[in-house]
């Protein structure tokens, strides 16, 4: 199996368009401690020549100049004039930057759009993602635990996780840690391997640990370091917990929630811009480093 990370930032990346917190700054300034990131996405593939991505981010069309082995050239005929070697994305929930790469996908390209009824009502709710014209895209909804072949040799399945619904629905009382079809988890299995990608959580739970201990390695939310980061940033009122993800540190955070479980690989993904474990060399990247834990970064790739 091969896991490629398309993108390791959250929404907004890595420096966010209008940000200046401390490692945007850096960002914005080339300084070499900050690797610049897009956002949220990988593609997992069984052989290396069919493609599936896990989410669609804003930020996709370059993520794709960027990965060769998601080019057209990937295995084509002389007479190829169009073709991808991606057939198909999963999607873990509504967010934009989840989603909004779907439109980039427009060109009348055969693919299959999985995701819960939940979240492929959201597609259904906004107009806009008719642009994927249903001639040649497929939306495909899956259940919570059903396994699904997008591509030979590589099953996906998808489990709820604790989360909310994305942004732009939320209403005046947002239920928040709530397990249901909008925030999902996803198990990728192939050749006797299984990772797990789970970009957004709210919290570690003693189901979740139980559930991923077949993996290989797990790709988790790493939003933020510190729950109340955005305010210490001067950027922002919203806690991480408000946002539907768990922090790093802390009592109820994702160092204590995972501690001790080994060997799995533990790798954090979908990392906020105001995340100080962005800066090679800082005590918190030092923190998850000490704790056994690896930092997804833009091109990164897993084989198992
Ligand atoms: C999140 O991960 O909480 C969302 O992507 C936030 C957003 O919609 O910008
Ligand atoms: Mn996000
Ligand atoms: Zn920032």
């Amino acid at each position: 199996m091969r896991l490629l990370v398309l993108g390791s930032a959250a929404g907004g990346g890595v420096p966010q368009w209008n940000c200046l917190c401390e490692v945007c700054r850096l960002a914005w300034a080339g300084d070499p401690r900050v690797q610049p990131r897009t956002q949220s996405s990988i593609a997992v593939s069984a052989d290396g020549e069919q493609w599936v991505l896990l989410n669609a981010s804003p930020d996709l069309r370059a993520q794709l100049d960027a990965a060769a082995p998601l080019s057209p050239l990937t295995n084509a005929a002389p007479t190829d004039k169009r073709r991808s070697p991606i057939a198909a994305v999963l999607l873990t929930n509504g967010d934009v930057d989840h989603i909004a790469g779907l439109l980039t996908l427009r060109e009348r390209q055969e693919l299959t759009v999985y995701a819960t009824e939940s979240v492929l009502g959201v597609l259904a709710d906004n107009s806009v993602f008719a642009v994927l014209d249903p001639r040649h895209v497929r939306r495909q909804p899956i259940r919570l635990e059903e396994a699904v072949q997008p591509v030979a040799g590589l099953e996906l399945s998808i489990f709820a996780v604790p989360g909310k619904v994305p942004l732009y629905l939320e209403g005046d009382n947002v239920e928040i840690g709530g397990e249901s079809e909008m925030t999902v988890g996803v198990r990728v299995s192939a050749n006797g391997a299984n990772a797990y990608y789970i970009p957004g959580c709210a919290s570690v739970t003693g189901d979740l640990k139980e559930r991923v201990r077949d993996g290989d390695v797990i790709l988790f939310d790493g939003t933020v370091y510190h729950d109340d980061e955005m305010q210490r940033a001067g950027v922002g009122e919203k806690t991480g917990s408000r946002m539907g993800h768990l922090s790093m540190a802390g009592e109820s955070g994702s160092l204590q929630g995972w501690d001790g479980y080994a060997p799995v690989r533990k790798i954090f993904i979908h990392i906020n811009n105001t995340n100080p474990v962005l800066v090679e060399g800082s005590p918190e990247r030092a923190t998850i480093e000490a704790a056994g834990w690896e930092l997804a970064y833009d091109g990164m790739e897993i084989e198992l």
